[in-house]
């Protein structure tokens, strides 16, 4: 069934666990993660990037269908949408949340651009994420890591001036590989998951480590957004094969099959399965 990331998080928040948000990009890993959640008896969240697929509206078509035809909850997020243009795109196709990121942006600017998207997408039926600190990236997490983090005023200002459904906070990790340890910051995650009334998301999950992200599951994060490890996952699944052989034939399906695999361990390790 389709639905909303605001239906797909409540149960979550009530109940204290963390949806995973994967990255998809065409129908094999789109039909891989459907089976995974049906497989697990969860929802789950679909997160594309406006950049991941060239033609999204079509990929959108697809992805409705698959999720309306699913024998669990799935909410389609349009990730990082960074222009205006991209969080229309993922209205366009048929995505029923947008993730709006004007984390780089000052904190009136942030607030102005989220406010009027959610304007937008609320008269729609449609979710809005947004992110306030600011998340970077792994390559440089030795500077990225350390700095940004989400301040709990300034959140607590920013959800209720801009009516967002759900907030990607910045607490120690980053996007792509980690250079380095990455270190969670549990006293932010603590203080902001205290004095917030919507879901808290966590971006740059992949490389953050089981125990981390179990934790984080466990105190307050209620969706975490994975790529890097599931991708990694489906190609190690289809290089342990003798390639010299008929397993290229079963390229995309020992893609599918890694990609599935690592979902369907997040699932049980956040905490979701069977919710
Ligand atoms: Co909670
Ligand atoms: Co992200």
């Amino acid at each position: 069934m389709l639905v909303t990331l605001k239906q797909i998080l409540q149960p979550a928040m009530e109940q204290g666990y963390a949806v995973p948000a994967c990255n998809i990009d065409n129908e094999h890993n789109l039909r891989a993660a459907i089976e995974a959640a049906e497989e697990m008896h969860t929802g789950i969240i679909l997160n594309t990037t406006p950049i991941a697929n060239p033609d999204l509206v079509t990929f959108g078509k697809l992805a409705v269908d698959l999720a309306r035809r699913a024998r669990v909850n799935i909410a389609l997020n349009l990730d990082h949408g960074k222009s205006f243009a991209d969080c229309l795109l993922g209205i366009q196709a048929g995505y029923t949340s947008i993730m709006i990121d004007r984390s780089t942006l000052p904190f009136e600017e942030n607030v102005k651009e989220v406010k009027e998207m959610v304007r937008i997408c609320h008269a729609l039926g449609i979710s809005v994420e947004a992110e306030l600190g600011h998340v970077g990236t792994g390559e440089q997490y030795d500077i990225d890591g350390h700095q940004a983090f989400t301040q709990v005023e300034e959140a607590k200002a920013f959800v209720e001036q801009t009516g967002v459904d759900a907030l990607a906070v910045a607490i120690g990790t980053a996007h792509g590989v980690y250079k380095g340890k990455p270190e969670i910051h549990y006293d932010i995650l603590h203080a902001l998951h205290e004095a917030l009334p919507i879901p808290l998301v966590l971006h740059g999950g992949s490389g953050t480590g089981d125990e981390n992200l179990a934790r984080c599951a466990r105190e307050g994060i209620h969706k975490i957004n994975l790529s890097n490890d599931l991708k990694r996952s489906a190609i190690q699944n289809l290089i342990k094969e003798d390639l010299s052989g008929n397993a290229v034939y079963q390229l995309y399906p020992l893609l599918a099959e890694g990609f599935k695999d690592k979902i369907k361990h997040y699932i049980r390790l956040f905490g979701c399965e069977g919710k």
